[in-house]
């Protein structure tokens, strides 16, 4: 990265000191990735946004729900900055309230509002958290995702998961033993989210039809060329992934998980990541014993993440350390009441 820039970010860092906490997911650019002074999966980001109280500014490098959650989670003298505000997430975009609540109008009118719990995926709005909350439902990531889901089934007697229906169906299939014909998916765009009464009735896991972009690249095809290409290579992916990548894998999980495993594997293995490629690229820099590899070569960047670079991040930096608070996130007090009252959920979950 310029040597320049990365002057500026060292002193601006440097004269805030202990006023600023920068948070960096795993899918950030090595550039920002350096200044970051704890970097984590979303769930490990939100605790420690949480953990923080004297820090004045959380600059956090990852993307818009991640802030938002952040600002859920802190106290009110904390201001939560995202130095790019273009930095959304096209899978939280699949969401939004005023579907979700036709939706469970939907179900109001199928009988069965009474007996399904929400639960949302961490990567969702502020507002999809704030309906959860109200409703009686929990925030999940994809490190907790079969604790939560576990606890909202035996709350109730189906899951509404939003927004992403790969987590939602891997997670109810792979790990909580369902049928696949236990999941039904309900699609936004469609006239009753394009489901019967007796069909949303029957089903234990009603999926939202959302995806990350990303994620939804790899395929099959990806799983069985690499593994004629590499004889004996492990694939592990993200849950995020379609559900036959999913099952053709050999280990699924988080991104903090996905670390652990590589730093845990034997010198000489040879592993194929299905996961975004900033993260990858920095696995097999760390670990040259080991044979790490990209799933899919067509598969790229998660460009929103992507667009947290270092001119921004000092920018933001040198704004603060001249006493400018740019590019603050707030959720308005309902919103973030309800929210809260969905993620607090999550992180007393057994
Ligand atoms: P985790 O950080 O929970 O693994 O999620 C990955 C992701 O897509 C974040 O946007
Ligand atoms: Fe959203 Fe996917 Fe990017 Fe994560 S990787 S921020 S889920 S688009």
């Amino acid at each position: 990265s310029d040597p320049e820039l990365v002057a500026r970010a060292t002193a601006a860092k440097a004269k805030l000191g202990d006023r600023v906490f920068v948070l960096g997911h795993h899918y950030q650019r090595d550039e920002v990735i350096q200044f970051a002074d704890v970097t984590g999966d979303s769930f490990k980001l939100a605790r420690e946004a949480a953990a923080r109280p004297d820090a004045e500014y959380i600059v956090f490098c990852g993307v818009h729900f991640m802030a938002e959650s952040a600002d859920i989670l802190t106290g009110d003298a904390q201001k939560v900055v995202l130095p790019d505000l273009a930095a959304g997430c096209s899978m939280a975009d699949m969401a939004a309230l005023s579907q979700v609540e036709a939706a469970w109008e939907v179900l109001a009118d199928a009988g069965v509002v009474e007996s399904t719990v929400p639960v949302t995926y961490m990567n969702s709005s502020a507002d999809i958290k704030g309906f959860v909350g109200r409703n009686g439902g929990v925030v999940c990531t994809s490190s907790n995702a079969k604790r939560a889901l576990t606890w909202a089934y035996e709350q109730g007697q189906r899951v509404l998961f939003l927004p992403d229906q790969h987590l939602g169906r891997n997670t109810a299939v792979l790990e909580m033993g369902f049928d696949l014909d236990d999941c039904v998916l309900y699609d936004p765009h469609k006239p009753n989210g394009g489901l019967t009464a007796q069909q949303l009735r029957d089903a234990k896991m009603i999926l939202w039809r959302g995806h990350c972009s990303v994620h939804g690249r790899f395929t099959l095809d990806s799983v069985n060329e690499v593994r004629s290409r590499v004889p004996g290579v492990n694939v592990l992916v993200h849950p995020e992934c379609r559900h036959e990548v999913v099952t053709a894998a050999d280990r699924v999980g988080s991104t903090e998980y996905i670390i652990k495993t590589i730093e845990a594997a034997p010198a000489g293995s040879a592993w194929a990541i299905g996961t975004e490629l900033n993260l990858v690229r920095r696995l097999a820099l760390a670990h040259p014993d080991k044979e790490i590899m990209f799933l899919d070569r067509a598969v790229c960047y998660c460009s929103t993440m992507n667009r947290i670079d270092l001119p921004h991040l000092v920018w933001a930096l040198e704004e603060l350390a001249a006493g400018r608070v740019v590019n603050q996130i707030t959720v308005d007090p309902a919103t973030a009441h309800h929210a809260r009252v969905a993620l607090d959920q999550m992180l007393a979950l057994p």
